[in-house]
């Protein structure tokens, strides 16, 4: 089993590049489904999720092939089924959006109940109502999401809350449908914008993304087209919380600072110094300088998202005082805190807060990621622990994650990745 092997304790100083957006891409790849033409998507990241999604497409007929490392061709015109590969959905969450996607094209879906991180239960019943709205029978039976319209005609809707699967979910059943949707109290995520912005480059006609109201007048069809993906917003926190726990003066390119703005704000009321520009910022802590206690509430976007909360906390371990941290979007997702306590970390939860009392130091220990957020909390943990940290079931990691490794040995950290059922695989960094 793959291994991530940090040995911590040292400030982290250079240059990483963002990758594209995952949870843009798990909604960009499905959403080709509706168009019947060649998708060009540049900037696509190599995570696990993504290439789950190239198996389950490809079953259904899908020609996806690379033109260079980051750039996909995607051609549905051939696709003919509506029934996505049961197996290979269960192991992501994003396969939620191929029900939306082949609702739009084909009229009827079959897909199987989404997989993914299992934190908390994660209902899609807003999904369904939106798709019931739009004039869909939609059952589940054995596990299988079963959905069927004679025809889709616009609707207006309001969500209970503004979810981001959901808000993405409609607005691809709709774009096809005949007439006007309105989705009130929507997502304003700036992946659902870019997923948006896609299915606009293709020929839809989709108007308020970024909003809470998001209207999609119903077009004949897509057409092909070339589209570039946003950088990753929850990749760049991730370096954010990591610069600011180790300390040093780390660069991060390719970045919207628009879409940093909450994260900019809790990192630098940790202490640390955010500097933006154009579209790049650094991040820099003098590991003199102590870290700062910070309370966090997680809120949809423009709040500060979910998808940080776990790095937050592996910041805040070792603050001087005790900080807040309250998880408003999912009731629990606080799978780091029995880890992060092997490694000396002093968190208590109670219901959705987790109480972080920092400590003067983390020392390094066997942990487990328990998923994708949950596991990165502990490398950046890792990075600051004294000693050596091994982190297991980093495929979690990787779900979301591209080429997080090699990213850390540019900026000086050392990690290295073993395999316990072969040998050593990536080894550049000195682990002393
Ligand atoms: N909810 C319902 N019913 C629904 C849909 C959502 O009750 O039909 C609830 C959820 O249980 C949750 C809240 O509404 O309490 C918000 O869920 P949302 O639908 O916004 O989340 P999601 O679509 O399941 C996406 C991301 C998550 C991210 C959340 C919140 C993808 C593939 N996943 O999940 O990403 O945490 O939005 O921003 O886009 C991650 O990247 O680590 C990750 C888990």
């Amino acid at each position: 089993m793959k291994k991530y092997v940090i040995s911590g304790g040292k400030p982290l100083y250079g240059e990483v590049s963002l990758s594209g957006g995952k949870n843009a891409v798990v909604g960009i790849i499905p959403a080709t489904v509706l168009v019947k033409g060649v998708c060009i998507i540049e900037n696509v990241p190599n995570i696990n999720d993504v290439r789950e999604l190239y198996e389950i497409m490809e079953k259904m007929g899908a020609d996806i092939s690379y033109i260079d490392e980051k750039t996909l061709r995607v051609d549905c015109t051939n696709v003919v089924s509506y029934v996505a590969d049961y197996d290979a959905v269960r192991r992501l969450r994003a396969s939620y959006y191929l029900i939306g996607a082949l609702l739009g094209r084909f009229r009827h879906a079959r897909v199987g109940l989404p997989g993914g991180c299992s934190f908390v239960e994660r209902p899609i019943d807003y999904h369904i109502k939106g798709f019931e709205a739009l004039g869909a029978k939609v059952s589940i039976e054995h596990g299988i999401v079963i959905a069927d319209a004679e025809k889709l005609e616009g609707a207006s809707m309001n969500l209970d809350f503004p979810s981001v699967g959901a808000t993405v979910n409609i607005m691809l059943a709709a774009v096809l449908a005949d007439g006007l949707t309105v989705i009130e109290n929507a997502g304003k995520e700036p992946h659902i914008v870019d997923i948006a912005n896609f299915l606009n480059a293709m020929g839809a006609q989709i108007k308020g993304a970024g909003t809470d109201v998001i209207k999609i007048r119903g077009v004949s069809e897509l057409h092909g087209g070339r589209y570039e993906i946003i950088p990753d917003q929850i990749e760049a926190g991730t370096f954010m919380a990591a610069a600011a726990a180790a300390g040093g003066r780390v660069t991060i390119r390719n970045v919207i600072p628009k879409h940093l703005e909450s994260i900019s704000a809790k990192i630098e009321a940790s202490g640390a110094t955010v500097e933006e520009f154009d579209d790049y910022i650094i991040v820099s802590r003098d590991e003199n300088t102590p870290i700062k206690k910070v309370n966090v509430k997680t809120l949809p976007y423009p709040g500060f998202p979910t998808d940080m909360q776990s790095q937050m906390a592996a910041l805040l371990c070792r603050a001087q005082g005790t900080s807040i941290i309250t998880e408003t979007i999912f009731s629990y997702r606080f799978q780091y805190v029995d880890e992060l306590r092997r490694m000396g970390a002093n968190l208590t939860v109670d219901g959705n807060v987790c109480i972080v009392e920092g400590v003067e130091k983390l020392t390094g220990a066997a942990v487990k990621a328990e998923d994708l957020r949950a596991g990165i909390s502990l490398v950046i943990a890792a990075l600051v622990a004294e000693g050596i940290t091994e982190i297991s079931e980093v495929r979690f990691i990787e779900r979301g994650y591209e080429n997080l490794v090699d990213k850390l040995l540019s900026l000086g950290a050392n990690v290295k990745v073993v395999d316990d059922e072969a040998e050593p695989t990536v080894s550049e960094a000195k682990i002393s």
